[in-house]
């Protein structure tokens, strides 16, 4: 890793962790640290910790943790380099030239977002000047402008197998570059590659810096699959980046209309709405909608009037409430989408439309009516069980008080009595939560089950070891000369502490500074998150030498006990250790 430490060290002496997350989430003091809530994960009781000595963050809730380089990758949606970049420019620092220097994974990325680039190219002057018109014949039939066209970077992809492959191949790139990029397929019978999308209209996804990361292809009939998207890259990822962004986080609305498919947001867009965007081919996570609250104060969900349509309403809502996010939905009658309803009735109709979208809560009480006979009792009291979870799940006391008035008059009681009721779930539902948020707290440290080091739940007695050498090295990083001797790498037993261990040791070494995201380029978030974990879970008993010794003769003295498992190469060099 040819990277800067002296540059790095000042980049994050300049770059206070605190201030920085500071101006993302509410710190809260305790001490000399701060807790807030987690900016990666929903919760109501901040369990995130900001360690002022050692500049990191760890979350105890969902295992999020890392430095501030870490924070700003993950917050940013940038890779290393990007997330350096910008905190350099914050605090007017010049990223100096040698620094620049990008990493393997940075360099693929570079390659695919040109390949990318030159690929939405060649499907944009294929769908203008191509002798195959059927690409612009189908968005002219959509209704889309030349200017729109031109704006979303539309395109086609012809009825061929290796149009593209040839093209990009010409440029310098080989097939399994293209392959990476998830432009090319690779068959498995012949070996031979291929174009992964043909006969479509090609629609560019484009990230909030202006890369092109994927792309979705429509069919031109009736075939299926309809849209064939990008899948994983390593610079596309369905569920944390939004078609359309690049254009919505510039209007000059604070407000964003989400739909559900790219020729809704193209229709709307083109009538005049710059803030529209959907998602890529899945419902909304919790990362998009996380996305979304940093650019809007309020969303109006503008999904299809069909019965999938109005529960991945529910779904959204569901959503933007954890983040905090004022939320509408339109009620669209006499078209199934945005796209149609703006055809058959203009941009004004839909405008109107958008003014008299209605809050979300009125959208969740009008679904619990459906199918009940409110002039029985029994049907008030059916949609009074609904209602009531609806009205504790709003978060707001004094619009909490005006749909419990509402509804009790709907269901013909006591507003007191509802009222009591409401108060009753909330307590009970803050204390089971508290109670969840808590469990997962605990769970999270015994290792009931271990995701990114499955070994751990098996060799509980020397991944703890393992953890603790790792967790002294972290304190200690000017003797990892002599940790390394007194317990090399190869003593690990768990496979991800090894790594771990192998290559901190690696960047210490060679650099006076280390800071847990100087490993990015070889582990992911999660297990940067658990990285920091060791050490935050450590800091009440701080490992010392003596411990130290301990942890370290508990791997030296161990030996596998099921012999069964190895192979006869493993067995062999057992059997030679022996006998030395
Ligand atoms: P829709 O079926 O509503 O498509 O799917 P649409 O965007 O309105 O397109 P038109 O109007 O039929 O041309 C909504 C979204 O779901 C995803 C796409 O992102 C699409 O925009 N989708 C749908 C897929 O990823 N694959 C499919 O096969 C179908
Ligand atoms: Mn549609």
């Amino acid at each position: 890793m040819p990277r800067d430490d002296e540059f790095l060290y000042r980049l994050r002496s300049a770059n206070p962790i605190e201030t920085v997350m500071g101006s993302y989430v509410h710190l809260i003091r305790r001490g000399r640290n701060y807790v807030c809530s987690c900016p990666f994960h929903s919760e109501k009781t901040p369990s995130c910790t900001i360690f002022t000595d050692s500049q990191s963050f760890y979350c105890f809730g969902c295992g999020a943790g890392g430095d501030v380089i870490t924070f700003t990758m993950k917050i940013e949606n940038l890779d290393f380099m990007e997330a350096v970049k910008l905190l350099a420019q914050r605090s007017g620092l010049e990223v100096p030239e040698r620094n620049n220097t990008d990493s393997r994974l940075a360099q693929r990325k570079t390659k695919i977002y040109e390949m990318n680039r030159l690929a939405a190219n060649f499907f944009y002057t294929n769908l203008i000047k191509g002798k195959d018109k059927s690409g612009l014949q189908y968005f002219a039939k959509r209704k889309l402008s030349p200017a729109t066209i031109k704006k979303y970077g539309l395109g086609y992809a012809s009825d061929s197998w290796s149009e593209l492959s040839t093209y990009l191949r010409s440029k310098g790139y080989s097939d399994d570059e293209i392959i990476d990029a998830w432009l090319g397929g690779r068959s498995q019978k012949t070996g031979k590659s291929y174009d992964m999308f043909r006969n479509r209209v090609m629609f560019p996804i484009v990230d909030l810096r202006g890369n092109i990361i994927g792309f979705g292809g429509r069919v031109l009939n009736d075939s299926q699959p309809k849209y064939l998207n990008t899948s994983k890259t390593p610079v596309f990822d369905k569920g944390s980046n939004l078609f359309s962004m690049n254009f919505a986080k510039n209007a000059e609305t604070k407000q964003i209309i989400l739909c559900e498919g790219y020729m809704d947001v193209i229709a709307v867009n083109q009538a005049g709405f710059e803030n529209a965007v959907a998602t890529l081919g899945t419902a909304i996570t919790p990362d998009q909608a996380r996305l979304i609250s940093h650019y809007a104060e309020e969303v109006i969900i503008a999904y299809d009037s069909d019965g999938a349509g109005q529960k991945a309403t529910q779904k959204a809502i569901n959503h933007f409430a954890d983040v905090g996010i004022r939320t509408k939905v339109i009620h669209m009658e006499g078209a199934k989408d945005p796209d149609e309803y703006i055809k058959k009735f203009g941009a004004e109709r839909f405008r109107m439309l958008l003014e008299d979208s209605f809050d979300a809560t009125d959208f969740m009480l009008d679904k619990c009516e459906i199918g009940l006979d409110l002039s029985t009792e029994l049907g008030r009291v059916e949609l009074l069980n609904r209602a009531s979870k609806v009205l504790a799940g709003i978060e707001s006391p004094l619009e909490r008080e005006v749909y419990i008035s509402r509804t009790s008059q709907k269901c013909e009681i006591p507003v007191q009595v509802l009222k009591t009721h409401i108060d009753d779930m909330l307590r009970r539902s803050r204390r089971s939560e508290q109670k969840r948020e808590w469990r997962n707290i605990q769970s999270a440290a015994t290792y009931q089950r271990d995701d990114i080091n499955p070994e751990a739940v098996k060799y509980r007695r020397e991944a703890k070891a393992e953890e603790s050498i790792i967790c002294y090295l972290l304190k200690h990083p000017e003797e990892c000369d002599v940790i390394e001797k007194e317990v090399p790498p190869e003593l690990f037993v768990t496979a991800f502490n090894k790594k771990v261990y192998s290559a901190m040791l690696d960047i210490m070494k060679e650099h006076e500074h280390f800071s847990v995201s100087m490993l990015s380029d070889d582990f992911t978030f999660e297990e940067t998150g658990r990285i920091t974990g060791i050490a935050a879970r450590n800091r009440e008993h701080p490992v010392t030498g003596a411990v130290f010794e301990d942890c370290a003769n508990v791997l030296k003295n161990y030996a596998p006990k099921d012999s069964d498992n190895m192979s006869d190469d493993d067995l062999m060099d057992l059997f030679k250790s022996k006998k030395k």
